[in-house]
């Protein structure tokens, strides 16, 4: 028989946990197992605890709860966050989430006092609350870790404003370029992502806490007041909006596959350059990993893996998007999943973030080989033509033509355009003078292109200033 009296056997506790009231029977295994998140949200216990001090004070300023209750309130929460802090705190599937746990556990500690804590409150609500809470700290961390990676390449473009290095398009020798100027693109990819992550946060910060399960409350709660002890710029205007809404972690988990996909770049490049064909840097031994066969071999593994983890961050966005699509107003459980993805791929970026200033700063440059194939392939074929437009006011095409006979006539005879003699072009362009195989040279190129933002040391150098001062401000 199925009746009240299991419940009623029990004391009036429910069968199978603290939600179960209306219920006669226990949860079956696979609904606990199914339902559970505390295996992965209980990273967001130190924010689920501020937020509920935050209510426990508001509750109590308005007169919600009495002041004695709401005191031993928070001598509980303390209590209950030095247990999860030191690991002393017994977490149970049973218990379902992180708000289930901390409620539970403040009940058994200052009893009746407890149950008042969720006047007002849903965990629709709390969870979203927490969530902002924790993305928001993960943002300022990120923003940090990158700002410190910054600092890195400026003082690596600052020590290689001059070295010489080939550029590349379509990974062809296209123009000479330096190190410097390379690295400082980099600068500028993730102060894009900083200013991005700072954007997100801006429209994050507003508080839910007060929307109740999806309609607001009957109970004359004080939304600002909790917004404000936040840290929040204000309340979120729409309670139904509120508890459904997880554009800020898919704003957060775009800024971070952006920021992932930068770091593959710079990673990819590490790889390439470390090879034996490249030769252009070596990372330390601290930072290269052995083969178990190949005795000789020195691998790039960081850098591979970060270049692997970008897909694995970009995949917590498609998760998280592909997730939230088609769910109906207001919350559905769907959401529990929207956690691991955005804590999987914090992590990862985080990593990534480390590895990559650890690469950058303690690569060794081996600048003769770079500037020694920044002359192959007649990357200063530009200059020569611009040479024509300059001093012989030819038009560009027709420069860009006469260069190209030119550079196949070098072909022609197997050397660099820099080596043939002043007949042999002239045979192709009269008007050419001698200074004009000077700037063929890669240090003459280079320091040519003094335009703003182009790759002369000197621009790098003001550049990596400049960019120096940027850093400070933002
Ligand atoms: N653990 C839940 C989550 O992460 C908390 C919200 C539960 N709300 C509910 N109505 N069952 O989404």
């Amino acid at each position: 028989m199925n009746d009240d009296s299991t419940g009623a056997s029990r004391g009036g506790r429910p069968p199978g946990g603290p939600l179960r009231d209306r219920f006669a029977d226990e949860p079956h295994a696979v609904m606990e197992r199914i339902n559970a998140s505390i295996g992965f949200d209980r990273r967001l216990y130190a924010h689920d605890i501020e937020a509920s001090r935050a209510h426990c004070d508001m509750l109590v300023a308005r007169r919600i709860i009495p002041e004695a209750d709401g005191r031993e309130i928070l001598k509980g929460l303390d209590k209950i966050e030095e247990e999860i802090a030191s690991g002393a705190f017994a977490f149970s599937p049973a218990l379902e989430d992180i708000h289930m746990h901390v409620e539970a556990r403040l009940t058994e500690l200052v009893g009746d006092a407890g149950g008042r804590l969720h006047t007002a409150r849903s965990r629709n609500d709390q969870v979203a609350t927490d969530l902002r809470l924790w993305v928001r700290d993960a943002i300022d961390e990120t923003r940090a870790a990158l700002a410190s990676l910054q600092e890195t390449l400026l003082t690596r473009a600052g020590e290689h404003a001059a070295t010489i290095m080939p550029g590349f398009t379509h990974l062809q020798s296209a123009q000479p370029v330096t190190l410097g100027h390379h690295l400082l693109a980099y600068f500028e990819m993730f102060d894009r992502d900083r200013s991005r992550l700072a954007d997100c946060r801006r429209r994050l910060n507003r508080c839910p806490l007060g929307s109740g399960a999806l309609a607001g409350t009957s109970i004359p709660i004080d939304r600002d007041m909790t917004a404000e002890a936040l840290g929040f710029d204000g309340p979120t205007a729409n309670s139904m909006d509120a508890v459904s809404d997880r554009d800020f972690a898919v704003e957060f988990l775009a800024c971070l596959s952006l920021v992932a996909v930068h770091l593959s770049r710079i990673a990819e490049e590490i790889v390439l350059w470390s090879t034996a064909q490249f030769g252009f840097v070596s990372l330390p031994d601290a930072l290269a990993t052995g083969s178990s066969m190949m005795p000789q071999k020195r691998n790039p593994d960081a850098a591979e893996l970060v270049r692997g983890k970008a897909g694995r961050v970009v995949g917590a966005l498609n998760a998280l998007l592909i997730l939230l699509k088609g769910l109906p107003l207001t919350y559905s459980k769907d959401m529990q999943e929207d956690k691991e993805p955005v804590f999987d791929a914090a992590d990862s970026v985080s990593l990534c973030v480390a590895a990559v200033t650890a690469m950058v700063a303690d690569m060794t440059v081996h600048a003769a080989a770079m500037e020694d194939a920044a002359g192959r392939g007649h990357a200063t074929a530009t200059d020569l033509a611009e040479w024509l437009v300059k001093e012989l006011s030819m038009p560009f095409r027709e420069a860009h033509r006469t260069t190209a006979r030119i550079v196949r006539l070098a072909d022609s005879k197997g050397v660099a355009i820099g080596d043939l003699s002043l007949d042999e072009m002239r045979g192709i362009e009269p008007g050419i003078a001698a200074e004009a195989i000077d700037a063929l040279g890669v240090r003459d190129s280079v320091s040519s292109r003094a335009s703003h933002g182009g790759a002369a040391p000197e621009r790098v150098r003001r550049a990596v200033d400049e960019a120096r001062r940027r850093l400070a401000e933002t």
